[in-house]
């Protein structure tokens, strides 16, 4: 039997934490201050360079090195990796929560989404500029009560997906499906893109704070078990101590 591998979830809720920006600048690297400093809202910077930290935290941690000693490389559309070590890590950030997952040996991605209603458009109108045809005909058969949990479950669950792949919208979001069901486990159910995923890898719903929603997708199909950290203080934190 193959023991699960654990799946390590923080949780980051900014609200109490982004306050700390100022004080954890020193661990970004220069090219990641000129992004920070390119930022036109403070709000943005303030978010961008603590989840940031946070993630070198957190990842130098596992690497037993420094936060500042973390060196990114990049994705052909962005996604950031290791290239020196095996540790696989993804981030998402929306209104006031974060998330950072990291998984020992098989490549992720993570979304968190806040919840909002639907601007202009209702739910279904939406779903048919985003999702598959089998996508919007669950949801439009759900009630309309459900449509909003269900229409985040859905797009959280495709954009773990889409970003476990790191391909951004080249990689088309027509041509895979997933669950819609809020309450039923996360599942691909279809990838016509590359069907070799469906025995592959896996989605998993996370948890978050009401009025959010969360999904992780990994390249696997071994057992994890989901171990998740809520941070909502820089106090707690042992690795930003400069040294
Ligand atoms: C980055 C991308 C994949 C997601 O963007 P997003 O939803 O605004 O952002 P999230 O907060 O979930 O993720 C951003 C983080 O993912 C990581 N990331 C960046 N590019 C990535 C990529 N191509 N793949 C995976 N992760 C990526 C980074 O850590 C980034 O954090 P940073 O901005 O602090 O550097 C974006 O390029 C994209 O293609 N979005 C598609 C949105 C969409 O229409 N989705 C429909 C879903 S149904």
């Amino acid at each position: 039997m193959i023991r699960p591998t654990s799946v390590d979830i923080w949780r980051l809720l900014l609200e109490g934490l982004v306050d700390c920006a100022p004080a954890l600048r020193w661990c970004l690297s220069e090219g990641e201050i000129e992004r920070a400093d390119r930022f036109i809202f403070e709000r943005d910077r303030t978010r961008f360079i603590t989840c940031r930290a946070i993630l070198r935290g957190v990842i130098a941690q596992n690497l037993n090195i420094g936060p500042a000693d973390v060196v990114f490389a990049y994705g052909e559309k962005g996604k950031p990796y290791l290239e020196d070590w095996p540790l696989f890590f993804n981030l998402s950030h929306s209104h006031n929560e974060a998330c950072i997952a990291i998984h020992p040996n098989a490549p992720l991605g993570v979304d968190v989404e806040h919840i909002r209603p639907p601007t202009r458009n209702n739910w279904i109108a939406l779903a048919q500029r985003f999702f598959s045809a089998a996508e919007i005909q669950a949801l439009s058969d759900m009630p309309e009560r459900l449509q909003s949990k269900a229409f985040f479950a859905c797009w959280t669950r495709k954009e773990a997906y889409l970003k476990l792949h790191g391909l951004g919208l080249s990689l088309p979001l027509d041509q895979f499906s997933v669950n819609v069901d809020p309450d039923a486990p996360a599942k691909l159910c279809s990838s016509e893109w590359c069907p070799d995923d469906l025995g592959r890898s896996t989605l998993y719903d996370l948890p978050t704070n009401s009025g959010y929603r969360s999904a992780i997708a990994i390249a696997t199909t071994d057992p994890v078990t989901i171990h998740e950290t809520c941070i909502s203080g820089i106090e707690s934190f042992p690795f930003f101590k400069r040294v």
